[in-house]
């Protein structure tokens, strides 16, 4: 039989898949998902019950490791981790050159990018210790330069990690704790709520942003470089800034009366670029697994923290009119996991250009995970063909003859 991972494109013979709808780039042992059923599972565990009984550094543990943790090694990680939350004076300057109207996204690539100059030894990582370091170093670091990318928005001084508290609990209070004012004052449920959604986020094997942190780092680009490159991948809204573009969606269909039927009749003209935010999805042609459950976090949030959210009702009314339209049946396009995510984020007063920022905090164990695999397994550089569809063989014209 021919082993086509052997062969060395000397064949002639290439496969086009635009989109690589069908194309699988690599094997992977992290993130096993059934887009028929519904069934998503990190390493084996299904997402209902890590997202009801794990928590978020035991769950990028488990995708990065393997294996969920125990004890002594959780506690080793989060010492690990905690150890190297300090970032670098001189990133503060950096952040300084951004102007204030800089979208999140934009500025939290360009920091992760920078850390690459202030932790060289971070870019060449060979052996399992180094990549070891440079893990932790991303997963202690990235967050406060997540909440860093919001304070620049608000012109707020910047803090560094609270060591004394948990990773979802440090993230809110960098991001909210108001200058000169008393310690942020933490609320359960935000604080579980968030926990909930970084984990619903924190792996989906090889979607955009991962894939591309797979293909920058199978040119052996350190991990930091691989990972600037996801966050700007994950920043289109046709994927991880989808969360952002439902809100101001439902924002416009509140402003515009509240009527759903105009929207949807526009998603489903193709003359019209708009398309329905937060529905359908490469892989879920059933439903998505993690949209069930952020749907129910959402009731339980906004009731938890007695929000009354007018948009809330708009996007469930939105959601009831699409599942019985025909188009929406025909192609399978059912809410994804960020259809109901950013009102959350709302409930929980984290601006709107803030949400794309949460996912990327979310989705760091991930694609951490996934540089790792791709390191181990010693996977060739990523650098697929093409159909060439240009002129043939043409002569040289002199300008004056053009
Ligand atoms: N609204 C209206 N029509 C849609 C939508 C939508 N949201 N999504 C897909 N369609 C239509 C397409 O126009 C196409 O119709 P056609 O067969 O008549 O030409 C058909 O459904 C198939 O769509 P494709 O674009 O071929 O599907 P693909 O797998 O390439 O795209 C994607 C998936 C990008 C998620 C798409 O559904 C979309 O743009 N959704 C809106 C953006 C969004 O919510 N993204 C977040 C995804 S989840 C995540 O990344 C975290």
């Amino acid at each position: 039989a021919l082993d086509i991972t052997k062969l060395r494109g000397e064949t002639g013979a290439i496969t086009l898949d635009p989109g690589y709808k069908n194309t699988g780039s690599c094997e992977s042992a992290i993130t096993f998902l059934d887009g028929e059923k519904g069934i998503l599972r990190y390493r084996g565990y299904s997402i209902e019950e890590l997202a009801e009984k794990a928590d978020f550094l035991e769950v990028a543990y488990l995708l990065i490791f393997g294996e969920l943790p125990t004890e002594t090694q959780l506690q080793k990680f989060n010492t690990d981790i905690l150890d190297q939350s300090i970032v670098n004076e001189d990133m503060k300057t950096v952040l300084k050159g951004f102007p204030e109207s800089a979208h999140p996204m934009g500025v939290l690539s360009s920091l992760t990018s920078a850390l690459t100059a202030f932790n060289p030894k971070s870019v060449n990582v060979d052996s399992e210790e180094d990549m070891y370091k440079a893990i932790v170093k991303i997963l202690a670091k990235f967050p406060v330069l997540a909440a860093w990318t919001l304070r620049k928005k608000n012109n707020q001084n910047l803090y560094n990690k609270d060591t004394n508290i948990g990773y979802v609990e440090s993230l809110l209070k960098m991001m909210f704790q108001e200058d000169n004012k008393k310690n942020y004052k933490l609320n359960k449920t935000v604080v579980n709520a968030l926990d909930k959604l970084l984990i619903l986020h924190a792996d989906h094997e090889q979607n955009c942003s991962t894939s591309t942190v797979r293909i920058v780092g199978s040119s052996h680009a350190g991990l930091f470089a691989s990972i600037s490159a996801g966050v700007s991948a994950l920043w289109g809204p046709l994927h991880g800034g989808a969360n952002q573009a439902v809100i101001e969606m439902l924002e416009e269909i509140k402003a515009d009366g509240g009527d759903t039927s105009k929207f949807i009749a526009k998603a489903k003209d193709k003359d019209d670029p708009f398309r329905l935010m937060g529905f359908g999805h490469r892989v879920y042609k059933n439903f998505d697994p993690r949209a069930k459950i952020i749907k129910k976090a959402a009731d339980e949030v906004l009731g938890q923290l007695g929000v009354e959210d007018p948009i809330l009702e708009i996007a469930k009314g939105l959601e009831k009119a699409a599942l019985e339209d025909q188009y929406f049946i025909d192609r399978k396009l059912y809410p994804n996991v960020d259809f109901y995510s950013g009102i959350i984020y709302r409930a929980m007063g984290i601006p709107t250009e803030m949400f794309t920022v949460m996912f990327a905090v979310g989705r760091l164990p991930g694609w951490i995970a996934q540089w790792r695999e791709m390191r181990l397994r010693k996977e060739p550089i990523g650098r697929p063909r093409q159909v060439y569809i240009g002129e043939t063989h043409r002569k040289f014209k002199d300008i004056a003859n053009r």
